[in-house]
């Protein structure tokens, strides 16, 4: 999979994820020669830059962030391809510049007139950078070219603003040239959730209200808000990763079988899952949420995220949320869904597991089956990636005792491959127009749906429960699985 001559246009080059992940992704994607010849990068942003300036940024993130290991050669060639516009999105002249400098490019490097614009910036400056696109005509492919756009979350805080956001490109680019980021998507073990169910005969038969008990989904953070208090306050942990990356998760692990892995296909049986979601009756049961309290973490002293840098000393925003969800069809009718996530858990951890119903009956004394658990597959997303099936085993001896054992894949075991990083594939299934790994605009629209009540409740409930860093969460967390007779896993 190699995509044609082309040039990525990043908007928003000086910001954290382009300096983290999507620079450093384009010298893994050409170091493993994924990129295609004449490739070219074009940065835009505020800044007194030189071409070579841009460069040298780009060099410096490469050098701290890439996966893969430095090689002279490969980052020649990519060097040979960069470009900076200075500007501000508001000026048209450095959009007219823009626009001469794609043309020279295409003609100095062949890339054809196909170009990728990402607009790595906050949404506020969506309606101005796409303005300019339609101004200059660049958001028009001629003839045997493309145009795309990629866009980045958050799409909107609501429902409302979601559609806002969406009526801004679509006036200007066709859905299929719209690419909506949400990197889980991209992650490698995320991707392994439909060759897990799909590819095989073994899970799909008890993949069901039959025999699966409950599903818990978890995002567990050991980090704070770090600098992106702008970003996060009034957001909070429920529209931050519950409305994108946790429902996608659900989705995929709740969809039925997809005629194919097309765009379409997939994105039909996500929507459907989606669209079955159905919220507790009583929402200050089935949700909780908390803030995080000044605590300790690997050692150290940290503090509670109203003394953070740039937060309000009277925020209310969720830094931890939980919600139990039911997807309301027929293999799924009655089956609990647990989601949670939040910063400044005791440790960093995404999984998802499946627990199944205990065994009907069990001719072994209760002593010897009393610390028995729920068989589980762990769905090991991150930073373990694998799977783990945890079921009863006879614990040698002469007695008949029985006791929970694991059996583990392991990634790093299991195959010589390296995963690339979420966004190198992203990045990569742009630059083919590859879009099966993107969400659908309907797919935002229906997590909105979801989250909305849930947001619109805790608005009117005052503010969230405290709890200290370090720990896993509020106590009303707890209390919302335990009322059900079960309980989180111990992570
Ligand atoms: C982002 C959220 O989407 O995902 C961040 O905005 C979060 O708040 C991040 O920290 C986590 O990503 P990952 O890949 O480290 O799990």
């Amino acid at each position: 999979r190699v995509a044609g001559p082309c040039v990525l246009v990043l908007f928003g080059v000086t910001g954290d994820l382009a300096k983290k992940k999507l620079l450093p992704a384009i010298y893994d994607l050409g170091n493993r020669g994924l990129l295609p010849p004449g490739f070219s990068l074009v940065g835009f942003a505020r800044r007194d830059w030189a071409h070579e300036d841009f460069a040298q940024v780009t060099y410096e993130s490469v050098k701290e962030h890439a996966r893969t290991p430095f090689r002279e050669e490969v980052w020649r060639q990519i060097a040979e391809g960069i470009h900076f516009c200075p500007g501000e999105f508001s000026d048209d002249g450095a959009f007219d510049v823009l626009a001469m400098m794609l043309k020279e490019i295409d003609e100095t490097r062949g890339t054809g007139g196909n170009y990728a614009f990402y607009l790595s910036v906050p949404p506020k400056f969506f309606p101005v950078v796409v303005e300019q696109l339609k101004r200059t005509n660049l958001a028009n492919a001629p003839e045997g070219a493309w145009r795309r756009v990629v866009i980045e979350k958050p799409f909107g805080r609501d429902l409302k603003t979601a559609r806002e956001l969406n009526a801004i490109t679509s006036a200007v680019f066709p859905e299929k040239s719209v690419f909506r980021i949400d990197h889980y998507l991209g992650k490698e073990t995320v991707q392994n959730i439909l060759a897990l169910r799909f590819a095989n005969t073994l899970y799909e038969p008890i993949w069901n209200r039959g025999y699966v008990d409950h599903v818990q989904i978890t995002m567990a953070e050991d980090i704070g808000i770090g600098g992106r208090a702008g970003y996060y306050d009034g957001i909070g942990a429920a529209r931050d990763v519950i409305q994108n990356h946790l429902l996608q998760l659900l989705a995929l692990v709740a969809m039925e079988d997809p005629t194919s892995f097309d765009a379409d296909s997939l994105r039909r049986e996500k929507e459907k899952v989606l669209r079955s979601v159905r919220l507790p009756a009583d929402l200050s049961l089935g949700t909780a949420r908390g803030q995080y309290t000044a605590g300790w973490q690997g050692g150290e002293p940290v503090v509670g995220y109203l003394e953070e840098e740039g937060i309000s000393p009277d925020s209310i925003t969720d830094t931890y949320a939980a919600v139990r969800l039911e997807v309301a069809n027929r293999r799924w009718a009655g089956v609990p869904f647990y989601l949670r996530t939040g910063k400044r858990l005791g440790r960093r951890v995404t999984e998802v597991a499946v627990v199944f119903q205990r065994a009907p009956h069990l001719p072994f004394s209760s002593t010897d089956t009393e610390i028995l658990g729920q068989n589980a597959l762990v769905i090991r997303v991150q930073p373990d990636e694998g799977i783990t099936v945890r079921f009863g085993s006879k614990v040698p001896g002469t007695a008949m005792e029985v006791r929970d054992v694991s059996m583990d894949f392991a990634y790093g075991e299991s195959f010589m491959e390296s995963s690339p990083e979420a966004y190198e594939r992203l990045l990569l299934d742009v630059l083919i127009g590859d879009p099966p790994l993107f969400p659908h605009q309907a797919e935002v629209e229906l997590s909105w749906k979801i989250l909305d009540p849930i947001e619109e409740h805790w608005a009117a409930s005052g503010r969230p429960e405290g709890y200290p860093a370090g720990t896993w969460g509020p106590p009303s967390a707890d209390a919302m699985i335990t009322r059900d007779g079960r309980v989180w896993r111990r992570l």
